[in-house]
């Protein structure tokens, strides 16, 4: 307990799902945490919920700030916001993402390209961008891109999604090399298959769900909470020697039973 005690961490798109999970478990360890997502009601009803699940009197605050990070001036206001409150950011989790052309290839088009890039990977450049340069000034911080394993192998009809999360991986190796010199670690993730609203058309069907989970040695759906443990470990000193990697949390999908 208390793994992030005195950090101020930003996570985005944590109104649900696997940020909400991973914003909930740094409150746990001690950190004062920033919260954002499009919708005020569902973004103010998770920092409610965590005072309500944190309260040991241990736990960090939970600020929540409205953003829609396909806009710079709203990342900006977000962070200026987050520095207001909480004087500074040592970790960045660059987890929001949407998946809007799940298609075969040749119907998606320029418009849905654009978004992608703009929510899944310029968002994420643009808050790195802002909030990197003071964390190596201060000679700490721990940044940690939610990526996925779409980013390790092609999604099948998910090109962009894949594509994104490719380049979200290769930005994560980047930014390792260049500022791990002043004491700043960037890490991903790379979930398998979560139970969250972004992924339910996978598992929301009991025959659909039970194909998938064959394909795995571990037999459960993934829950959020099993990806923000770890962040955890990602987010602090427990991970000091560890950057530019990926973490795959897929219960072994990529690692498929061999059975002959
Ligand atoms: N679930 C899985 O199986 C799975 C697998 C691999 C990787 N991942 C990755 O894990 C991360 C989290 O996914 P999830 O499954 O937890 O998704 P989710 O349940 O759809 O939650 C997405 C969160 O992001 C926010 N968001 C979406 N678009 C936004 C925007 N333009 N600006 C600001 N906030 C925005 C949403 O709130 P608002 O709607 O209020 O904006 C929500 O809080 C993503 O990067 C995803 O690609 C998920």
């Amino acid at each position: 307990m208390e793994a992030l005690k005195n950090k101020v961490a930003l996570v985005t798109g944590a109104s649900r799902g696997i940020g909400k999970a991973i914003a909930h478990a740094f409150a746990r360890e001690g950190a004062n945490v920033a919260i954002c997502g499009r919708k005020p009601d569902t973004l103010e009803q998770a920092a409610r919920e965590c005072e309500t699940n944190c309260g040991n009197g241990l736990a960090g605050k939970v600020l929540p700030v409205v953003c829609h990070l396909g806009h710079a001036s709203e990342i900006q206001r977000l962070v200026e916001t987050t520095l207001r409150e909480f004087g500074r950011v040592d970790i960045l989790v660059n987890n929001a993402a949407t998946n809007i052309a799940q298609k075969p290839v040749l119907q998606v088009d320029e418009a849905q390209f654009d978004k992608m890039v703009e929510i899944n990977l310029k968002s994420a450049f643009r808050l790195i961008q802002a909030a990197a340069p003071a964390m190596c000034a201060r000679g700490w911080g721990s940044i940690i891109n939610i990526a996925s394993i779409s980013g390790l192998r092609p999604q099948y009809q998910g090109m962009l999604y894949s594509m994104t999360k490719a380049a979200l991986i290769m930005m994560t190796k980047s930014y390792a090399q260049e500022l791990g010199p002043s004491g700043v670690r960037v890490n991903a993730i790379a979930p398998g298959l979560i139970r969250t609203v972004l992924s339910e058309y996978y598992w929301k069907d009991p025959g659909r769900l039970e194909q998938s989970l064959a394909r795995q040695p571990i037999r459960h759906l993934g829950e959020p909470e099993e990806v923000a443990e770890t962040a955890v470990l990602l987010a602090g000193d427990g991970a000091s020697y560890i950057t530019g990697q990926v973490f795959v949390v897929d219960g072994g999908r990529l690692s498929p039973i061999d059975f002959l």
